[in-house]
């Protein structure tokens, strides 16, 4: 059996398609700068094709049957970047929320927010859980990191945890993360060049396999994800254990 087949015929769903194996696959979005920087152009400009390529990334996952894709669009961290360079980015993830929100049912995929989002405006916010509970019914799971960091993620799951009195096991660790009932990724994708988690789901990653492109985000195209999809299905996946080949 191919770990794979191809779909040579519909160029809009795109060629690769994936099984059981690979049901969630995170983004680093990294590289918007330096390809608005090539350009010559302020990094601003950098976002607003990394938010293109966002919208047809998430669409071409969805084509190929990924069931889950994470994206960490937005960190704790990015806060100390010029404040026209945050405000753009920001304003960007608002129009995408409230585009998303008006194109709830044409899409059908649930959202899920990472990370506190009690820093955005109240509007903002409101807008983050009202899709949440509208889209929560769907099955293809769009997560996006917001003022997320891992750290602190870990940290707020184990204060909830030990507030709460309930015994301390990984399952119930993992209950109190913003993840929470959602499986982990098995791949992680980041882009250009960088080969780090830089705080991103490090629980959560334990045993996902990790791919590193070049691509700057702004430029990531399909072709770009199903190098990512079979670079994965070339690897084995032991999680810990033996297979016959070993
Ligand atoms: C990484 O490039 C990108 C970010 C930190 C932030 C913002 C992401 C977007 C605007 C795209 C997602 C958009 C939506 C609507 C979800 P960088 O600026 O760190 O690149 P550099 O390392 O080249 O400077």
């Amino acid at each position: 059996m191919a770990l794979f087949s191809r779909n040579e015929k519909s160029s809009s769903e795109g060629r690769v398609k994936v099984d059981d194996r690979l049901r969630h696959i995170a983004f680093i979005l990294d590289g918007n700068g330096r390809w608005a920087r090539r350009r010559g152009m302020p990094r601003e400009f950098g976002h607003s094709e990394g938010a293109q390529a966002f919208k047809r990334i998430v669409r071409y996952c969805g084509d190929i049957g990924i069931k889950i894709v994470t994206v960490y669009a937005f960190s704790t961290e990015n806060w100390s970047r010029p404040k026209k360079e945050v405000d753009r980015i920001v304003s960007l993830l608002d129009e995408y929320i409230d585009g998303a929100e008006r194109e709830l049912t044409e899409n059908e995929i649930r959202y899920t927010f990472l990370g506190d989002r009690s820093v955005f405006s109240p509007e903002m916010a409101a807008r983050m859980t009202r899709l949440e509970e509208a889209s929560a019914h769907y099955e293809k799971r769009l997560n996006i990191a917001l003022n997320y960091g891992s750290r602190a993620e870990i940290v707020r799951a184990a204060a909830e945890l030990a507030a709460s009195g309930e015994p301390i096991t990984e399952e119930s660790f993992a209950s109190h993360l913003y993840t929470a009932g959602c499986p982990d990724p098995d791949l992680i994708v980041r882009t250009a060049n960088e080969r780090r988690l830089s705080n991103f789901l490090l629980w959560q990653a334990a045993y996902s396999e990790l791919y590193f492109t070049p691509t700057l985000w702004p430029d990531m195209q399909p072709e770009d994800v199903d190098r990512a999809v079979e670079d994965f299905y070339a690897r084995e996946r032991r999680f810990g254990g033996v297979t016959d080949s070993n």
